[in-house]
């Protein structure tokens, strides 16, 4: 009944492989086969499932991938030593180290050993500064999916108010600032906001990051709102969920995502999409 209201992003997902598929057959013919290495460490069964699924994705649209799973027990110094290999060797385009890593190991030193140019999931230093000041970067698979889905559904973000929920280093403070690029005013809401109701009823635009089951309610929405709902989680009966109250918000809202079938599809297509965009890199 309310079809016209959902973004899908089974539908723009599909459109975007049909087009990096297209892409990875021109790189082909000019003697270049994209391809992502994937590093897992440990044996954390989500991240081994995020990872099938990553692999899956490059074989559906040619993309070549590669998985290095490592033991629970693989020090830092090994891992930097496989990351600068991968750096140095010229058939690999993209490198992605599934997070999180074991706590003996320093996330930050193993994110920022990968070369830049082929940080795909756009987590280094470098791509988180030149995304914030507006310079060509691989944009994180997330937030830039977030994107995607508002420019699909024909929601132009410019002088909208958006509000954030959420102000993590991968979804919530980058996708504030790719909103900003927009031109819209937004407001980052977090753990210790005061009054978060009071902001996301004031806004055009939600995008809730939360990580919690129901979080953002229809008392929290004005009537025609927009939201994007970033959360994956699973409710008591074991069933995915997001962190927005799907069925109450529904008859109120104009549009938005649902989950599954939403955000989570989008992540998946733009690391596809920055694996395909460093190989064309190879080119210039
Ligand atoms: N763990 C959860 N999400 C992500 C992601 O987007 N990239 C990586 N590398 N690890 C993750």
């Amino acid at each position: 009944m309310y079809e016209e209201k959902l973004i899908s992003g089974k539908e723009i997902s599909a459109a975007a492989k049909a087009e990096i598929s297209k892409k990875v057959a021109e790189l082909k013919a000019k003697g270049i086969h994209p391809k992502l290495s994937v590093i897992i460490v440990g044996e954390n069964p989500a991240s081994q499932s995020y990872v099938r699924g990553k692999h899956k994705d490059c074989a559906e649209c040619d993309i070549l991938s590669d998985n290095i799973a490592l033991p629970e027990s693989t020090t830092q110094e090994e891992l930097l030593d496989i990351i600068d290999k991968l750096n140095k060797d010229n058939t690999v385009h993209g490198i992605l180290v599934q997070l999180p890593l074991p706590k003996h190991i320093e996330e930050y030193a193993v994110i920022n050993a990968i070369d830049p140019s082929k940080d795909v999931d756009g987590f280094t230093a470098v791509n988180v500064g030149n995304m914030n000041i507006g310079k060509d970067c691989f944009a994180p698979c997330t937030p830039q999916g977030c994107i995607d889905m508002l420019d699909y559904a024909g929601v132009d973000l410019c002088g909208k108010d958006v509000v954030v929920i959420g102000r993590s280093n991968i979804v919530g403070k980058p996708v504030s600032v790719l909103a900003l690029q927009r031109s819209a005013t937004v407001t980052i809401c977090h753990s210790k906001t005061k009054n978060i109701a009071e902001k996301t009823r004031m806004a055009d635009i939600i995008i809730v990051a939360v990580g919690r089951e129901n979080f953002l309610t229809a008392d929290m929405v004005k009537e025609g709102a927009v939201v994007i709902d970033v959360g994956i989680n699973r409710n008591s009966e074991g069933k995915l969920c997001g962190d927005a109250d799907f069925d109450g918000l529904i008859g109120k809202v104009s549009k938005i995502t649902p989950v599954p079938g939403g955000v989570g599809l989008m992540t998946r297509v733009n690391l596809l999409k920055n694996t395909v965009k460093s190989a064309e890199n190879v080119e210039k």
